[in-house]
């Protein structure tokens, strides 16, 4: 006989309808210190007029030594919480993407939650480079679509100065420190991140990677001396990889949304290259004004990039409510990534 006191088991999760997620407040961090072409003239081998013509960078930011990647991760999220008006004892989950942990573990995600006082939220690191930020908006919304949280803040944070070689011509010009950040909730309409695509190709690891640091080589004397803690790149394959991912990504995003690029008011598109995003927007034939670009200013920051980037463009008033923006991305992995959102 069933015991009629007991009450039913309850499965939260079967409370509630699916709900749409959107983004309800941005946040970006930069440091203070601009490093120029003109400066990286007189470190490396390189000119202002190579650096500008092949990558469209001009300047990138430079965190001091005492900033962490966490530090500039808290400080996106509180300019995010600020604008959504979310408290930090609101906040269920915490998502860093980053390539640039404080260290190794803990997560930067538990650094930034003692940071901003957000007790009772869980928080976790995910690593898919410059794609991270938009895998982290797919899998903050699945929580909450799924009934699990109501509330999440998603960072990309990156301190890549300090995994720079600063002597090495064919990278240092191209990277930069930052952190973006976005708070997403259901706001009971049907606007919000429409879709998501993401994907990955393992077998092209070795052409943009970190090779020490973790448990293949662990720190050593040998290491240090042969420079395997620094980033590493073959930037043409890089380039020829990034352009035919971000095409298709952006090209299944628009797809599963039956949209076309004429329905998009704002494609941001990772800060990597300007080459590389001209080429991407001749091929999904979006003119350039509709395309978001700061990479001139900031450099590629990873998996801030494009949070910065969507900030920015946000706050710029590039677009406004219900209209359709395009965001996609590419990164060591090889990794990538695209999502709809209506504003
Ligand atoms: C890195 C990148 C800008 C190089 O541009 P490129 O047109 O492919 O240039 P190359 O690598 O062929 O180099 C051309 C020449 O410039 C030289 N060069 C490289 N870096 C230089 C620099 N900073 N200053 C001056 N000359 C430089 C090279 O040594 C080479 O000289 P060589 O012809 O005498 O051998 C480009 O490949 C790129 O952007 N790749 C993708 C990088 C990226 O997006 N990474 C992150 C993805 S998330």
């Amino acid at each position: 006989m069933p015991n009629s006191t007991k009450p039913a088991v309850r499965n939260p999760r079967s409370k509630r309808p699916t709900r749409a997620v959107h983004i309800v407040g941005t946040g970006s961090y930069v440091p203070d210190r601009v490093l120029t072409n003109a400066d990286l003239e007189k470190m490396v081998d390189t000119t202002d007029e190579w650096i500008t013509t092949r990558s469209g960078i001009k300047e990138r930011r430079i965190a001091p030594d005492y900033m962490c990647t966490s530090d500039m991760g808290a400080e996106a999220a509180r300019r995010a919480m600020e604008q959504a008006g979310v408290r930090e004892d609101e906040i269920d989950l915490i998502i860093c993407a980053t390539i640039t942990p404080d260290m190794p573990f803990p997560a930067t995600a538990c650094l930034i939650q003692q940071k901003l006082g957000a007790k009772k939220s869980a928080a976790f690191d995910i690593e898919a480079a410059c794609s991270g930020f938009l895998y982290g908006v797919e899998i903050g919304q699945q929580f909450i679509t799924s009934g699990t949280y109501d509330t999440v803040l998603v960072v990309g944070a990156e301190k890549l100065s300090a995994i720079v070689d600063w002597t090495d011509r064919q990278t240092c010009v191209l990277f930069g420190d930052g952190a973006g950040a976005a708070i997403l909730r259901s706001r009971g309409e049907d606007h919000g991140i429409l879709t998501t695509c993401m994907g990955a190709d393992g077998s092209q690891a070795d052409i943009l990677l970190m090779p020490a640091g973790g448990a293949k080589y662990p720190a050593s004397k040998e290491s240090v001396s042969a420079g395997m803690h620094h980033l590493k790149m073959a930037g043409k394959e890089v380039f020829k990889n990034a352009i035919i991912a971000m095409q298709t990504a952006a090209e299944e995003a628009l797809r599963k949304c039956n949209l076309t690029i004429a329905d998009i008011k704002c494609v941001i598109p990772h800060q990597a290259n300007s080459r590389i995003i001209e080429a991407i927007a001749e091929r999904l034939g979006a003119p350039m004004e509709k395309v978001y670009m700061n990479l001139h200013r900031y450099g590629n920051v990873s998996a801030a990039s494009v949070a910065i980037a969507l900030d920015e463009a946000a706050r710029e008033g590039r677009f406004h409510h219900g209209d359709l923006i395009l965001l996609v991305v590419f990164g060591s992995g090889l990794t990538w990534a695209s999502c709809v959102i209506q504003w």
